[in-house]
């Protein structure tokens, strides 16, 4: 019997080279594309802070990449909360001594409930995507700064491109963003720090699973890890994936209603 594919074979292709040495505090650490991010970056010499509220498969994934070689921190905390990720982002600089990266991962989707007047969800969407993303990448940069190196990666989405029917939080959440990351770049390139926005297609994770529409294209979350990895270590300011959705995205704008994704 053949044996069981290792995670890094599971990941495909990852540029060892362009990661050999890495410091990288990734959140959603313990699930969907973090976890795949998490497993395809883990080898001997590369340190991982990993971060997500659940303490119990977050260990579980920082022990898989403590088995392929990583040093491994983990920070059970929600993004959400600033001061929970200003001592995770300080204690893993400390111990890791320095960051090369950080992967701003985790992220909700839930439909708007607009019908119902209710503003809960869509204040759990910014505070989530957008207020975590701000909590997780700027207590990194003054290390980033003093180092004089650095890549911010945030995980955006073809949906911030386009508002779809009943998704409005959702793409709104991304697409701000997109507009914070080219906000930052500018102001962090002088002092050698990159800025990568990733904007996947559908990807075969629990957060689309409950989906009952089409999702053309699907990735598996191994391959959108591999598909990311690439778009940092070339650097890209904007990695829209696959090559259908890339191809697919310009015209998102322009179509009717009717023809998106319906909830
Ligand atoms: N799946 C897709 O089709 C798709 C497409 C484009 C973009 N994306 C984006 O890709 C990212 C990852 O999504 P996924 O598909 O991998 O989703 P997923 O399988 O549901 O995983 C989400 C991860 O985020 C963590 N998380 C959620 N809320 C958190 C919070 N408040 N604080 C800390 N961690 C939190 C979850 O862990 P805990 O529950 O343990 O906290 C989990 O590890 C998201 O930003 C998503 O918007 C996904």
């Amino acid at each position: 019997m053949a044996a069981p594919a290792s995670p890094h074979a599971q990941a495909g292709h990852v540029n060892r080279t362009a990661f050999r040495g890495a410091k990288v505090l990734i959140t959603g650490a313990s699930a969907g594309l973090g976890r795949a991010l998490t497993l395809a970056l883990a080898a001997p010499g590369v340190d991982l802070g990993l971060v997500a509220r659940r303490a119990e498969p977050l260990a579980e994934v920082g022990a898989a990449a403590q088995a392929l070689g990583a040093r491994v921190w983990s920070y059970p905390a929600d993004v959400g909360d600033a001061a929970a990720m200003r001592q995770a982002a300080g204690d893993f600089v400390a111990q890791a001594g320095g960051v090369t990266h950080a992967f701003a991962n985790a992220g909700i989707s839930e439909p708007d409930r607009v019908l119902q007047g209710d503003p809960t969800v869509l204040g759990e969407l910014m505070r989530i995507n957008v207020i975590g993303v701000i909590n997780t990448l700027l207590p990194l940069v003054p290390s980033m700064v003093r180092q004089g190196r650095g890549h911010l990666v945030a995980i955006s989405s073809v949906a911030s491109f386009r508002a779809l029917p009943g998704k409005g939080g959702y793409c709104a959440s991304k697409g701000a963003v997109n507009m914070l990351m080219d906000g930052f770049r500018p102001r962090l390139r002088p002092h050698g720090i990159r800025v990568s926005t990733i904007c996947p297609g559908f990807i075969a994770t629990a957060l689309t699973a409950r989906n009952a529409y089409p999702m053309p294209f699907m990735l598996s979350a191994e391959r959108a890890a591999e598909l990311t990895l690439r778009a940092v270590a070339r650097g890209r300011r904007q990695a829209v994936f696959p090559w259908q959705m890339r191809l697919i995205a310009p015209l998102l704008r322009r179509m009717p209603d009717f023809m998106l994704p319906a909830r």
